[in-house]
């Protein structure tokens, strides 16, 4: 019998729902949480609060070491402050996702985020947002699953969030980015994103998040009885 404390892998592109989906598994389950792509985003936020040069990867990957975060939750939601600073909204604009992907293409900075993502790991349980989720970061998790979604769907949900937000922003201008960042994190030599042998494959562009998190929590269920 394994001790180990169980990991839901939740990877894929932006826009297929995996955060909405795996706030939602985690809440259910009572779970804790880790969302990478926030530390990625994080290290981007600071590379341009410093006007880091973003071709030095040694600079960038010492950053990333020493990177002050804090998540706290407050009820539902959950707030992320970067030395000492509620940078919650900051890094969810698209620079913000941009720098990240730049950023995110450095084997020096993913090297220097493996132990900090690896101590989200902690009992009852956690669900894990990411792109390497399943393939680099929890290797050994029992559920990987790999949410995906048309181009086209994924640039509409985005834009819905960000209209939502108050922020303006033009879908065919964010389609573009989009795939501009889906080939950047696809392309990469260091984890790719793409679905693992062994990850469960889900297209959500025809689902609702209600039929997604139902779908999720059967697979739960039979994974961890
Ligand atoms: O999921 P997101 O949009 O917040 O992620 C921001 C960027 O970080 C995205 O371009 C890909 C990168 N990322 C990554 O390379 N590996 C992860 N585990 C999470 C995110």
């Amino acid at each position: 019998m394994t001790t180990k404390v169980p990991v839901i892998a939740i990877d894929g592109p932006g826009g297929a729902g995996k955060g909405e989906i795996s706030r939602a598994i985690a809440r259910e389950l009572g779970w804790h949480l880790l969302d990478s792509g926030a530390l990625y985003r994080l290290v981007a936020l600071s590379a341009i609060a410093k006007s880091a040069d973003l071709a030095d990867a040694q600079l960038l990957a010492d950053l990333t070491r020493n990177l002050a975060v804090r998540f706290d939750n407050v009820g539902e939601y959950c707030r992320v402050f970067l030395g000492g600073l509620d940078v919650t909204e900051n890094i969810r604009t698209e620079e913000s996702g941009q720098v990240a992907s730049v950023v995110a293409s450095m084997p020096a900075v993913r090297e220097a985020l493996i132990t900090r993502q690896r101590s989200f790991q902690q009992a009852p349980g956690l669900v894990a947002d990411g792109r390497d989720m399943g393939s680099v970061v929890f290797p050994d998790a029992r559920l990987k699953i790999f949410l995906t979604a048309s181009v086209e769907e994924r640039a509409r949900r985005r834009y819905k969030q960000l209209k939502d937000k108050g922020i303006d922003v033009s879908l065919p201008a964010l389609s573009k980015d989009m795939q501009e960042r889906d080939r950047r994190d696809s392309e990469r030599s260091i984890a790719p994103l793409r679905a693992c042998s062994d990850a469960r494959v889900l297209d959500t562009t025809r689902l609702s998040i209600p039929d997604v998190v139902q779908t999720v929590l059967q697979w739960v269920g039979e994974t961890y009885p």
